[in-house]
């Protein structure tokens, strides 16, 4: 069934001094990435009041519904081609795998056969997504709530699923943060925050988690994205994060690849029915958005799941290193320059 994202903003306090040209952009880079990922930035002119004092800005936002871009119709079938038991018995740690794409790859590792283990720092949406992946797939679940950005933090929820499974076999790092900022705009402290999720954080498990993947001959998968490409506007931190994340993919493949440990990424494009679509391409952007995809559809959290079962199956026994792009096209293909109708028109005016 398709979810309809709800968020109710209230009383939203800025910390820094706002550009009136850009308020609703100096606002979200003005606020820590957690409160930041409240807004419909489309919203925020219309529905925001704002008053200022000497030093500070206030704004009272009024109610607001998000909505988060749909997943698509006419997306493939999501059954699975691959064997329900090919990951039978494995254990899967994952992190921030509790919402979105991350709770998507939990959902595929579990439907073929994996325990699932996760860490995030909502223990109430662990205990949720835990118990939804044993009931629906009868697998073992294992969460601890912790912070990828604490490395005692890490190694710890690490060691508890460790003593809880007797093994780790496959840790995918899918914690992270992100929200829109054009970069002057972008608090030093907003921009330190997603490279310490993102990147630190993947750094943290990775580290942490080699004993355990060492000795179980173990995989990695990093979740990447395709913004760090080309340049994104307004995404600055996140594609810096991400550009380091694959690189750490490519580095601790060469690193740990003798002692067994495959290491690789995924780069989703805009994914339907998610938090990270919700913030950075709510309402008619996502629309516009889709339209600019090669194959013409937002993906779903099953093209991403999907994906990490091929990288976690023995079909991709010989793939290290690797970042697999899955992203309908979306990061190579530009808008045309000239409409087609236009094209179309030169076209037939040449031939008469
Ligand atoms: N949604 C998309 O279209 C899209 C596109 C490209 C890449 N991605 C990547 O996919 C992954 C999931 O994104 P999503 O859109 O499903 O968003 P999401 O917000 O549902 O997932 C992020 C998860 O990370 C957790 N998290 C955040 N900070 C944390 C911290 N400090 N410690 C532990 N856990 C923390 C959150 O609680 C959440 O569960 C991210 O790595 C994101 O960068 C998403």
């Amino acid at each position: 069934m398709r979810l309809r994202h709800m968020r109710l903003c209230f009383e939203l306090r800025l910390r820094a001094p706002m550009a009136p040209k850009y308020p609703s952009l100096a606002r979200a880079a003005a606020l820590e990435p957690a409160v930041c990922f409240c807004f419909s930035f489309e919203k925020l002119l219309s529905e925001i009041s704002v008053k200022e004092n000497t030093s500070k800005c206030f704004c009272t936002a009024k109610k607001t519904k998000l909505e988060a871009p749909m997943a698509d119709t006419t997306a493939p079938d999501s059954s699975s081609p691959f064997k329900s038991d090919i990951l039978k018995g494995k254990v899967a740690f994952i992190t921030g795998g509790g919402s979105g794409i991350n709770f998507g790859i939990a959902q595929a590792l579990a439907a073929h056969g994996a325990h699932i283990a996760m860490m995030g720092r909502r223990e109430e949406v662990l205990k949720k997504a835990c118990e939804e992946l044993a009931s629906k797939f009868g697998v073992k679940t294992f969460f601890k709530a912790g912070d990828v950005r604490d490395a005692d933090q890490c190694a710890a929820a690490l060691k508890a699923t460790n003593e809880n499974f007797g093994h780790i076999d496959i840790l995918v790092n899918g914690a992270a943060g992100n929200f829109l900022a054009p970069p002057e705009l972008l608090s030093p402290n907003g921009f330190k925050t997603v490279i310490d999720i993102d990147l630190n954080g993947t750094f943290n498990m990775c580290r942490h988690g080699y004993q355990y993947l060492k000795a179980s001959k173990g995989i990695i998968i990093n979740i990447s994205a395709n913004l760090h490409y080309v340049g994104t506007l307004f995404q600055s931190h996140v594609s810096a994060a991400k550009a380091g994340v694959d690189a750490l993919t490519m580095n601790l493949a060469a690193e740990w690849g003798h002692e067994g440990i495959r290491v690789n990424g995924i780069a989703p494009g805009p994914i339907g029915d998610t938090e990270g679509m919700k913030r950075l391409a709510p309402g008619e952007a996502g629309e516009k958005l889709k339209k600019l995809i090669p194959l013409q559809r937002f993906g779903s959290v099953q093209d991403i799941g999907l994906a990490a079962v091929f990288l976690c199956s023995s079909a991709a026994s010989y793939i290290t290193g690797e970042t697999l792009v899955v992203d309908g096209g979306h990061w190579f293909a530009k808008p045309p320059m000239v409409p087609r109708e236009i094209v179309e028109k030169m076209m037939a005016a040449s031939r008469s």
